[in-house]
Order: structure tokens, then C-alpha cells, then sequence
């Protein structure tokens, strides 16, 4: 039966302080506890706790054994009798780290021999290291003991302060770890093994001498400077602006080859997965750069949103996440270039959320119900939820937001909150009600805002007509208006913005402003506007909507080249890209094809333009978004027009241009991570993979000429994918050489597998079926299992949707292998499917039973059967 938002009710009994006894082994640890239980007067239910796959070796209640009739543990659950306020619950069980390869609760990463141990308890895990009341409003102080062989777990850590450490007999060791502040078991880490560390001292703000430490296995420790750097920009970061210090006198960061998500904030002690911590220019890319800085802040930040407020339940995901992503996003538009950050977030939101809502597995950003909360780890929690904070940081200006959030900080300090409490607190702040935003938290699906102007010549107005309309999604028939924040300027014909003024109006007039569309329609009236003036809507994209805007050509052209505002300079450009691929796809006449091209071409040269804003330009929306735009999808024709489309921009360039541009770009082949080098690799990368559309005769060899020089891994993995892409003579060579290279890193060998998955069309899946054999490849490792099947199911359209069906049919075989390893990846890998009703027919019908004989699988876990219910409704 699904869990239910409206069913919440606070905890029977509490855990008020938890000492926890570790005796670690790879085959088998102990773990003893003592729980201190605080009872809930109000209540009157018996003690359970949650237990999952615990080997009970004992149980005691204050102080007394228990005999068997006193207690009861069946489907997850000790029930324990005669528990009272203030009683002590001591319990012993066995766990085996090395047979988890679920990677939740206590497991292993990598060998028996080599590897070490951790823990992973977002969302659920701790139920599986220890019995307890396994539920994120229960927050408890920790006290954590470790003891192991110190040979081979020469590093014991876990969460808050070091309380002490020593020798035991039998060349055993043992360590105390504190942790003053009261969290939720999801929170709880340790980590065993033997590791490297990089330190640092760092002072906060509020005066705290901290430790920084970041932690990796012994060859990887040379690849964690960059982490290190970036953890102490979060943390100034975050105590300028919104005046967060850090709260524990250490703070440790540990990479793992073995995870099933990319990080995890536990208190004090975060871990990561190897992709976003380790870094070097020979074996990381630019974007892996950013995305390590970016998980790095993110998990940091966490520390207030999250740690020290936490959520009162699951639905309430968001609250932490969103909050935590828009932070993020914050800081690293702060660290990097604004407009690319916008840029690179709104793409991802159409990429990866977009679809999400206009699928069968669509869900508000705060659920209603789940089955496994481990399902709902996704980009409408994530993505859309930070989109949401966006819009409520918008509302209320940079100065209200930081009111508010002081206020939500100060009155939920160590406290479980909601998202109501959320939104009380920023509008408490600000005399405002925001109440009606959460109206967003509540409904799925893509709200479509249509945008229509008439200009009155004799009266001076232009009047705006904004109205939404949102589709209905499963379960939720029918939409409610919401409140969307449209800012927008107005742009005479010769690109200049006008100063704005509205009817009604009386403050001074600027040249650019925000008007909330509060019902389903509504009009605004600009006066003193002399001529018909160009719209710039929804600039730095302030609502996640899809905007409908009948714009004449010319007038994107115009946005295009004057807007100010980077990201809808972009989006005029992605809008006329749009009206390019239909006039291909439709037979349209040339005129909408030249006319993007055109543009751009009289861009191409512009000295002024970040290089970087330029690549991205160059860039036609990519073939999941344009998928979406379509009501029957055939993926393999979706392909041949955007490689079409992006030939005819080649050719209105010019090959010999293109090649001029690539040898001046080539010419400073460094490998440094700043942002200007790294604009300069994105533009090179850009037209190199446009002239091997145009031109592959001269493409490949300088492809491969950029393969063999290339100074870092950014230069490298551009050259090998446009060799691979193509199926260059050159490519088997490059990927041997590639191989040969980076044998010992399991990172880069991911982008060996990644790059071949990603082959378009009919070659694809041949492909996969060999590296499927490859000795390197194996179901039991997260990162390659996403680099291989993920990149294949969710990264290539036109290999893995074959009319033959075959794409489905492999997924479907593999999902069922993978289930029984690792629930949460087999789910996650599973949302490939989604979409599969808006699909031509041919393929539909295969999707359909390739779904179906995966339903009819029998045991498929929780999560899958979750996905695979909601993708295949009975
Ligand atoms: N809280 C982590 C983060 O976003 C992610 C945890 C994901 N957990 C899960 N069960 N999928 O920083
Ligand atoms: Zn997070």
C-alpha cells in the first residue's frame, strides 16, 4: 500500500540520544545499541522500530534481557513490549557488509582485499545497520564507538567530533566520534578502511577552528586538491551570504568508487561518489570540473538546509533539496559565468524534468504518496523544487530572501519543518503571504504560458495578454491557475529596451520588471509606448514553464542580438532553432532554415562574445526536448533532421571557416580548468563536431590530430567521440590508445564505455552487446552500469529506440539481472522507458511488451515494480 502525505502523524516514541558500538568486519559487523526512548504522552502505541535484514543477537531493556515473548520482529519491524518513558532499549545484531550489494546500510567498496567500508542512509538505510525508528523527524544526539583490526582498517571515522581513540588487544583499535548536534538517522556515516587524506585548516566567520579533510583511496589522492579548494569557497560563500557557519570542530569528505547516487551530506562526514570529488586535468573535463564543484558546495550546504533543519517527512524532500540545489545554483553562477549557469540549468530542467512531467511518471515537487521514497529522488524534487525557491527568492528581492531566511533558520534550528513552515517564514519576514505558491508544490505537470501583444498606436499602449494553462497528469485531472513571475522588457526596433510603464503605476519607470500572472488569464497594459515594441519574456527563464509567443522572425533575430539578458539571448536562438528544425521536418521553404543560420553566422566572429555563450548558441535544442515537442516520436527521424539541421548551419558557416576558427582555438592547448580556457575548449569542441558534419574528410583528421596533442582529458574526450561518432577509420585506434591510457582509472574507462554507447542509430546496440562482454564491465558497479546501459537508454534516442525493438528487449533482460543486485539503480535505470506512449506506433507496441514481460517478471523489488507500475498502468 502507498505511504500518504495526508496520513503523516509525529512519532509514538522518540530516540533522544543513540550510542552505537561498531565491531567491523568485512564479512560480518556487529552492532550493539543504546537507545534512549522518549515517549509521546499523547500517544498510546507500542515501541517498533524499523529493522531490515538485522541478524538479532540480543536485546535488553533497561538493563534487563528480554525474553523471546517480549518482543516480536516480523516484515521489518521489532515490536518490543514494556518500554516506558525514559527506558533504555539495548539491542546487538549481526549485518554483512560484503553480500550488500544493494549499497544501502553498511557495504563494501571495492575488493575484499583493498576495499573499505561505509555507510549509505538516505532515505532508508539505517534500518539496515541497526534497529530504529528509522524516520527523519526522530532526531537523536549520536554517539558512535568503532573497533576494528587496525591493519586492515587503519582509518576509522564517523559523523561529529573525535572523542577519543586507542589501541586494543589482538592488534585491534578503536575511536569516538560525538556528535552534539541532534539529526535523524539518515544522517548517520561511517567509513572504515584504508584511506588517504588531503587537510586543511579553516577559520570560519563565527571564529571555529575546523579541519578540513578530504579522503580517497591511495591513488586517487593526487585528485583531490580540487575538492578541497572548492569546499572552502562553499564555506565562505555561504557565510557572506546567507551568514552560515559551519558547526563541528572537523569536517570529512570521502570518495567512493561504489554509490549509488553522486554525494551525501551526513553530518560532518560526506560521501561522494569518485565522479564529483576526484579531479585532474588528464583525466576530468571541463563540465566534470563544475559538477564537482557544484556537489561539493551542494553537500556542504546542505549542512543548514537539511542538517540542521531537516524534514519532517519524505514528502517534504523538497523542503532540503530544491532549497539546496537553488543555493548551489547561486554559487556556482557566483563562481563561474551567470548567464552559462542558466544556461546549463534550464537545459537540464527541459532535458530531464520537462519530460518527467509530461510522462506517466509525473509528480508534484511534493508528493502525495509513494511506495519507495527512494523512487522520488528526482529532477521535479530536485530541478523544478529549486526552480520554485527561485521564484519565492524573486518575489522578495535579494534582501527579503536573506530576511527569510533567517527567519526559517533561526526558528527551525534543530527541528524537522515542513514546506508550509518553509514559506511562513520568508512571507513572515517580508509582511507576505505566500501561501499561494504552494499551490506549485502541489500539482504536476508543465504550466504553458501563451503571451500575446497588441499595440494601440493612438492610445501609446501595449497591452500584454499572459495566459497559463497547464495539461492534466496522472491523477490530477484538472489544473488550478498559479501564481508565474514574468519578467520581461520591452525593445524598440532598433534593440534598445524602453523604460516601462505600467497602468496603475507610480514608482519611477525601469527598463525591466516583473508581473505576476496570478489567474488563468490576465492583461497588462504599458503605456506611453510609441511604436510596436519586441517582448524579452520570462527572462533568465523566471518561471519553469514552456512559453508560446508568436514571435515574427525578425523579432527573435533582434533578441537574438540585443538582449542583454544572456540566457534569453540564448533562448531567442534555441526559439529559432526550433522554427528552423520544424521547416525541415514539415518542408517548410528555406526561409527559416537561412534565417538561424544567418544569425548565427553574423555572430561566428564576434570577439565580444564569451566563446563558451557562443558553443552554446551554436547548439540546437537536443533530441529529447525536441521529442517532447512532438506528438507521435520517432526517435531515428528526430535524429536525422537535427544532424541535418546542424550540417546546413556547418555549410552557411563554411568549412573553411569552421577549420580557421579550430586552428585558432587549437593553438592555446592547455588544460587548465579556468573559465576562459575552458570557453575556449567548449567553442573548439562546438566546431569541431559541426565541420565533421559538414566536412568529414578534414574533420577527422584533426580530430584525431586533437586526440593524439590534446593536453587534458576535456580536449581528448571531444576528439575521441567525434572519431567514435562518426565510425572513423581513426576511432579504433583512438579508443585502444584511449583504453591503454586510463586502464587504472575507473572514471575515465566510464567515459571509454560512455563515448561507444552513444554511437547513433543502428550500430548502437551491437555495440553495447560487446562492451556488455568486456571484462571492465559489470552489473555490480553503479557508475558503470549508467556509463554503458544509462548512456545508451537515456543518452542515445536513435540507437535505443530500434523499431526492432531489440533496445527495449536488452533493457528490459538487464533491469531484471540488476534488480535483484541493486534495487534503487535497476529503478532508476528503468525511467528510460519514459515516454514510451508518445512513440510511434511500430515502437510503441515493442516498448509495450518489452514493459509488459518485465511486469510479468515476478519479484521484481519495490522500486522497480514501483516504476514499471506507474509506466504500465494495469
Ligand atoms: N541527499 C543526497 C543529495 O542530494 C542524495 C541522496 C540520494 N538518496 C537516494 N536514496 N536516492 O545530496
Ligand atoms: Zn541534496
Amino acid at each position: 500500500l502507498p505511504i500518504r502525505l495526508r496520513d503523516y502523524a509525529p512519532p509514538p516514541w522518540r530516540v533522544v540520544q543513540a550510542e552505537l558500538d561498531f565491531e567491523l568486519g568485512i564479512d560480518a559487523s556487529e552492532v550493539g545499541a543504546r537507545l534512549h526512548l522518549a515517549r509521546d504522552p499523547a500517544q498510546d502505541a507500542p515501541l517498533r522500530l524499523d529493522g531490515e535484514e538485522l541478524e538479532l543477537l540480543a536485546i535488553a531493556l533497561d538493563g534487563a534481557p528480554l525474553p523471546a515473548g517480549r518482543w516480536r520482529y516480523a516484515d521489518g519491524v521489532l515490536e518490543v513490549d514494556g518500554a516506558r518513558d525514559g527506558s533504555v532499549l539495548e539491542t546487538r545484531v549481526r549485518v554483512r557488509p560484503a553480500e550488500n550489494t544493494a549499497l544501502e546500510g553498511l557495504y563494501l567498496s571495492g575488493s575484499r582485499e583493498a576495499g573499505f567500508l561505509l555507510t549509505q542512509c538516505e532515505a532508508e538505510g539505517f534500518r539496515r545497520i541497526t534497529f530504529f525508528p528509522d524516520r527523519p523527524d526522530v532526531l537523536a544526539r549520536f554517539t558512535v564507538t568503532l573497533r576494528a583490526d587496525r591493519a586492515r582498517f587503519p582509518v576509522l571515522l564517523a559523523g561529529g567530533n573525535p572523542d577519543g581513540a586507542g589501541e586494543l588487544p589482538g592488534g585491534r583499535h578503536w575511536a569516538r566520534f560525538v556528535d552534539p548536534h541532534p539529526k535523524p538517522s539518515y544522517l548517520f556515516a561511517l567509513v572504515a578502511g584504508r584511506l588517504e587524506k588531503i587537510e586543511r585548516d579553516y577559520r570560519t566567520a563565527d571564529g571555529r577552528a575546523v579541519k578540513l579533510a578530504i579522503w580517497s583511496e591511495a591513488d586517487a589522492i593526487g585528485r583531490c586538491r580540487y575538492a578541497l579548494g572548492a569546499l572552502e569557497r562553499a564555506m565562505r560563500w555561504d557565510e557572506e551570504t546567507y551568514g552560515r557557519n559551519y558547526d563541528l570542530d572537523v569536517f570529512h569528505v570521502v570518495a567512493t568508487h561504489d554509490f549509488n547516487m553522486g554525494a551525501m551530506e551526513n553530518k560532518g562526514l560526506n560521501i561522494f561518489n569518485a565522479k564529483y570529488l576526484l579531479a585532474d586535468p588528464d583525466t576530468t573535463t571541463d563540465d566534470e570540473y563544475r559538477a564537482v564543484e557544484a556537489v561539493v558546495a551542494h553537500e556542504y550546504f546542505h549542512n543548514w538546509s537539511g542538517n540542521r533543519v531537516t524534514c519532517r517527512d519524505w514528502f517534504q524532500l523538497s523542503l532540503k533539496e530544491g532549497l539546496t540545489v537553488f543555493r548551489e545554483q547561486q554559487f556556482s553562477a557566483r563562481m563561474n559565468s551567470p548567464a552559462l549557469k542558466r544556461i546549463e540549468d534550464v537545459a537540464l530542467l527541459r532535458r530531464a524534468q520537462f519530460p518527467e512531467d509530461a510522462g506517466p511518471l509525473a509528480h508534484p515537487v511534493r508528493p502525495a504518496e509513494y511506495r519507495e521514497i527512494n523512487n522520488f529522488y528526482t529532477a521535479t524534487v530536485y530541478e523544478k523544487g529549486a526552480e520554485l525557491v527561485r521564484m519565492l527568492a524573486g518575489r522578495l528581492g535579494e534582501a527579503g530572501f536573506r530576511r527569510g531566511m533567517d527567519l526559517y533558520f533561526a526558528r527551525h534550528d534543530g527541528r524537522a519543518a515542513t514546506l508550509e513552515d518553509f514559506l511562513a517564514a520568508l512571507g513572515e519576514a517580508n509582511g507576505l503571504d505566500l501561501s499561494p505558491y504552494l499551490a506549485w508544490y502541489a500539482q504536476a505537470g508543465t504550466p504553458r504560458l501563451t503571451a500575446r501583444g497588441r499595440h494601440d498606436a493612438a492610445a501609446r499602449t501595449y497591452t500584454l495578454t499572459l495566459a497559463q494553462h497547464t495539461p492534466p497528469t496522472p491523477g490530477q485531472p484538472d489544473k488550478r491557475p498559479l501564481p508565474i513571475p514574468v519578467k520581461l522588457a520591452l525593445f524598440d526596433r532598433a534593440g534598445r529596451m524602453l523604460p516601462l510603464r505600467l497602468d496603475g503605476q507610480t514608482s519611477a519607470a525601469s527598463t525591466e520588471r516583473v508581473v505576476v500572472l496570478a489567474q488563468a488569464e490576465q492583461d497588462f497594459v504599458f503605456r506611453g509606448v510609441d511604436a510596436p515594441p519586441v517582448p524579452s519574456l520570462l527572462r533568465g527563464f523566471s518561471a519553469p514553464v514552456i512559453l508560446e509567443c508568436d514571435y515574427a522572425p525578425e523579432e527573435l533575430a533582434l533578441l537574438l542580438a540585443h538582449d542583454p539578458d544572456g540566457f534569453n539571448r540564448w533562448e531567442a536562438g534555441q526559439q529559432l532553432a526550433l522554427r528552423a528544425y520544424a521547416a525541415l521536418r514539415d518542408g517548410g521553404g528555406e526561409a527559416a532554415v537561412e534565417g538561424w543560420c544567418a544569425a548565427l553566422a553574423a555572430l561566428f566572429d564576434d570577439a565580444a562574445l564569451d566563446p563558451a555563450l557562443l558553443a552554446d548558441l551554436l547548439t540546437p535544442p537536443g533530441e529529447i526536448e525536441l521529442a517532447e515537442r512532438e506528438r507521435e516520436v520517432d526517435p531515428a527521424r528526430i535524429h536525422a533532421l537535427r544532424q541535418e539541421l546542424q550540417r546546413r548551419l556547418a555549410a552557411a558557416l563554411g568549412g573553411e571557416r569552421l577549420e580557421r576558427h579550430h586552428r585558432k582555438l587549437a593553438a592555446d592547448a592547455g588544460a587548465q580548468p579556468d573559465a576562459a580556457a575552458q570557453a575556449r575548449r567548449r567553442l573548439k569542441r562546438r566546431v569541431l563536431e559541426l565541420l565533421a558534419l559538414h566536412d568529414p574528410a578534414a574533420a577527422l583528421p584533426l580530430a584525431q590530430r586533437q586526440y593524439e596533442s590534446a593536453a587534458g582529458m576535456t580536449d581528448r574526450l571531444a576528439a575521441l567521440a567525434v572519431l567514435v561518432r562518426h565510425e572513423a577509420p581513426q576511432a579504433l585506434n583512438a579508443l585502444a590508445a584511449f583504453r591503454a591510457r586510463h586502464a587504472q582509472d575507473p572514471l575515465a574507462l566510464d567515459k571509454w564505455f560512455a563515448v561507444q554507447a552513444q554511437i547513433p542509430g543502428e550500430p548502437a546496440l551491437a555495440r553495447v552487446r560487446a562492451l556488455e562482454a568486456d571484462p571492465a564491465f559489470t552489473l555490480k558497479n553503479p557508475n558503470r552500469v549508467r556509463a554503458l546501459l544509462g548512456s545508451y537508454a537515456s543518452g542515445n534516442p536513435s540507437g535505443f529506440h530500434r523499431a526492432d525493438g531489440a533496445g527495449y528487449r536488452l533493457l528490459a533482460e538487464r533491469l531484471a539481472q540488476l534488480d535483484a543486485l541493486n534495487p534503487q539503480v535497476a529503478a532508476r535505470l528503468a525511467t528510460a522507458f519514459n515516454g514510451w506512449q508518445r512513440l510511434e506506433p511500430v515502437r510503441r507496441e515493442q516498448a509495450r511488451q518489452a514493459l509488459a514481460a518485465l511486469a510479468g517478471h515476478g519479484a521484481l523489488s519495490r522500486n522497480l515494480a514501483e516504476i514499471v507500475g506507474h509506466l504500465l498502468p494495469a
